[in-house]
């Protein structure tokens, strides 16, 4: 099994001119190869910026991590890591289908050209159908979220790091496009690293779940579903073995909080 992403007593945190300010020391960490983790943790733990780093959107203060085999920069480099922010950030003055293609249009070195109605398809598949000329003004939280989610997608990166997609849908919605990603997920076999305050969504859609504390930011376990979940990550919102994984989580996290 090969690995996706290693970190080895990594330090993340934020640069100052007097000092840095460490926000996760010494974090150990390997995530296989088209694994689906997701992370739980208190706010301010450093979920969003263990993402910012890994997509070399932030380099990190100390210790040695690899992404797809390779230093961050060149993964991103070679656009393998598509990312889907806290907040969906969309350009508002282009409609639906040129912030899905945006990806593809910037850089100028696409790696491999657009496969023809890849741009329809991710619409469709994100129930999106009919809104491809609108303007982001004129979509819904949970619409721009999920055309922030087509964009992360249109590449088809070997890597997708999801920031709490889905924390402003209704929960129909969320439970619905948990079943999309997770179809996308076996279809692709995209590793997925999956940040969401829902201990529900974690277990369901995890293979393993990475729970975080704050003051200082660590890890404080990582529950391995494998025996309760089936061997394509399935499982039941009500499987009692799913229930009492979720107990002992929540009690993990107020324990971190
Ligand atoms: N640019 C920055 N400079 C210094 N500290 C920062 C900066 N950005 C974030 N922080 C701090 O780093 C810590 C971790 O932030 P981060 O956004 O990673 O938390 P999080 O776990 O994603 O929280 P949430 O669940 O609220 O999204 C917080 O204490 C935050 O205040
Ligand atoms: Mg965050």
């Amino acid at each position: 099994m090969s690995i996706a992403i290693e970190c080895k007593n990594l330090d993340i945190g934020f640069r100052n001119a007097e000092s840095d300010v460490t926000i996760i020391a010494g974090l150990d960490l390997a995530i296989e190869t088209g694994e689906f983790l997701t992370i739980l943790g208190p706010s301010g733990c450093g979920k969003s910026t263990l993402l910012r780093v890994i997509a070399d959107l932030l380099g990190p203060l100390k210790g040695t991590i690899s992404v797809l085999g390779s230093d961050p920069h060149l993964a991103r480099q070679s656009r393998q890591i598509g990312f889907v922010f806290q907040d969906a950030t969309l350009l508002p003055w282009r409609n639906v289908r040129d912030n899905i293609e945006l990806p593809t249009r910037v850089g100028g070195n696409a790696r491999k050209p657009l496969p023809e109605n890849r741009t329809d398809a991710l619409i469709s598949m994100l129930g999106l159908d009919g809104l491809g000329e609108r303007f982001p003004h004129q979509l819904s939280g949970g619409q721009r979220q999920r055309v922030a989610i087509a964009r992360a997608l249109i590449e088809e990166p070997q890597l997708l790091l999801m920031d709490e997609p889905f924390g402003a849908l209704d929960e129909i919605t969320r439970d619905r496009l948990n079943n999309e990603l997770l179809a996308i997920w076996r279809r692709t076999g995209t590793t997925i690293l999956f940040v969401t305050h829902s201990i529900m969504e974690a277990v369901y859609l995890g293979q393993r779940v990475m729970v975080m504390a704050t003051n200082p930011g660590r890890v404080l376990e990582i529950v391995d579903l494998g025996e309760i979940k089936t061997a394509d990550n399935a499982c039941s919102r009500e499987d009692p073995r799913i229930i009492s994984a979720m107990a002992e989580m929540r009690v993990a996290l107020e324990a971190a909080s």
